[in-house]
């Protein structure tokens, strides 16, 4: 239950009024447009630091050309910026704040190989997921506005974020048995965990 000063304080929040120019869709997508600009700018400096870590080569060379889509991915968003003939800013992304940070401890459980390998590619997958979220949002409220240039370029970035997903799927299944393989000891659960002959006869 609400106090009354709790109260009073949340009708003064939800009363604040909204200015018109202020208070619609376009308003939406630049808020938007911010927070993802900021997320790929912050990826560009902290995907390096988490490529010095990666062993596997194939997992390193996808990771190195997306860092060079990321760059892509942040010039286009000027782009869009231009477009919208508003100048380009950012707003910074708490959620990918976040996520660097998540990555960052769970990267430091494990020595360097195949099970950090693995890690990294979870962390990086969490992040693609949020950039996959924020693009398609902005993808539809673009094509609402009927900016059709912006709509064409957040669409081509939510088709590379979604390829490089894939890509790292795939690597996954190889790394991930990897890591399984180096670790004798979840091998042996595995044998133990495996029906015996006479649970195969019932
Ligand atoms: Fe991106």
């Amino acid at each position: 239950m609400k106090n009354n000063k709790e109260k009073s304080k949340s009708v003064v929040k939800n009363k604040r009024p909204k200015s018109a120019s202020s208070n619609n869709v376009k308003t939406l997508f630049i808020n938007g447009l911010k927070d993802i600009y900021w997320a790929e700018k912050y990826l560009v400096k902290s995907l390096p630091k988490f490529l010095k870590k990666i062993s596997n080569e194939k997992l390193k060379e996808t990771i190195e050309e997306h860092l060079t889509e990321t760059e892509e991915h942040a010039n286009r968003l000027e782009m869009v910026f231009d477009f919208c003939q508003i100048k380009t800013s950012s707003k910074k992304c708490e959620a990918m704040v976040g996520l660097v940070e998540e990555y960052k401890k769970a990267t430091e459980l494990f020595n360097r190989g195949p099970l950090l390998d693995a890690a990294l590619i979870i962390g990086i997958q969490k992040i693609k997921h949020y950039e996959m979220a924020a693009y398609g949002a902005l993808h539809v409220l673009s094509d609402v506005l009927g900016m059709e240039d912006c709509s064409a370029l957040l669409k081509k970035t939510l088709d590379e974020e979604h390829e490089v997903g894939k890509k790292l799927n795939e690597l996954a299944g190889e790394i991930n048995q990897e890591a399984f393989n180096a670790s004798s000891e979840e091998k042996a659960m595995k044998n133990d965990l495996q029906p015996t002959g006479a649970y195969m006869s019932i």
